[in-house]
């Protein structure tokens, strides 16, 4: 049976559409009424986090290495695909202003800590909740400093590889969210996570009949670089 209230997450903001990680691709994402839009997020050489999804500047920008050896000047200073800017996450934040929940992914080294600052100035100086943001990660010490710096931030584990895995780690963060990406899911997984408590939102899914199979298991939320599609 399908499940009406499945949450729909623009990837990458609209990444179907427009420019990965871009103002632009969230804007897109944002006009579909999304539930939540996912970014990720890297630090930067002058200690901001920049909105970005690769470790290298090359398949995206007309730039050259990596993302964490660049000064923020230097990295607004490019051009992404199609003439778009790279985003701080405050930028982000500023655009969404609280009209979905933000996951962001923890894509870089050493992003938890300046995430968690950002996450709960916004919490105490804008208006948001904690229940507006989700950090997800695939990297372990940095969902294990999440924990260990706020207990408020909602965290999701992301796994490429395994369910078992994912509830494992989640136990030790308490974490109450999985990421899984779609091909580790079956009916029966999705419902033995849901029974011990923790929600399941899937990735990357684009295509309809994916999209039908995902919402018949009853996951809690699609992240999609399509979102109208689901
Ligand atoms: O957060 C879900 C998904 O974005 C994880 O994989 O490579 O698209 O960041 P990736
Ligand atoms: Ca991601």
């Amino acid at each position: 049976m399908q499940n009406a209230s499945t949450r729909v997450f623009g990837h990458r903001g609209a990444k179907g559409y427009l420019a990965e990680n871009t103002i632009e691709s969230i804007e897109k994402a944002l006009s579909f009424n999304v539930d939540g839009i996912e970014i990720d997020v890297h630090l930067c050489a002058s200690g901001e986090l920049v909105v970005f999804h690769d470790f290298t500047l090359d398949r995206m920008t007309n730039g050259t290495g990596e993302v964490g050896k660049q000064t923020l000047e230097a990295l607004k200073n490019l051009t992404v695909n199609g003439g778009f800017q790279v985003p701080t996450l405050e930028d982000v934040l500023n655009l969404i202003d609280k009209k979905c929940i933000l996951n962001i992914e923890l894509k870089g080294k050493n992003t938890a800590i300046k995430t968690c600052e950002i996450v709960d100035d916004y919490v105490r100086n804008h208006g948001w909740k904690y229940a507006d943001f989700i950090v997800s990660s695939f990297q372990h010490t940095e969902l294990e400093a999440v924990f260990q710096t706020n207990k408020n931030i909602p965290i999701a584990v992301l796994t490429k590889a395994s369910v078992t895995e994912a509830i494992e780690l989640a136990e030790t963060i308490e974490a109450k969210i999985i990421h899984p990406n779609y091909a580790l899911l079956t009916r029966d997984n999705v419902k033995l996570a849901q029974n011990m408590g923790y929600m399941v939102n899937t990735w990357t899914v684009n295509d309809a009949d994916t999209i039908l199979r995902m919402k018949s298991y009853g996951v809690n939320g699609i992240i999609s670089d399509v979102p109208d599609k689901i």
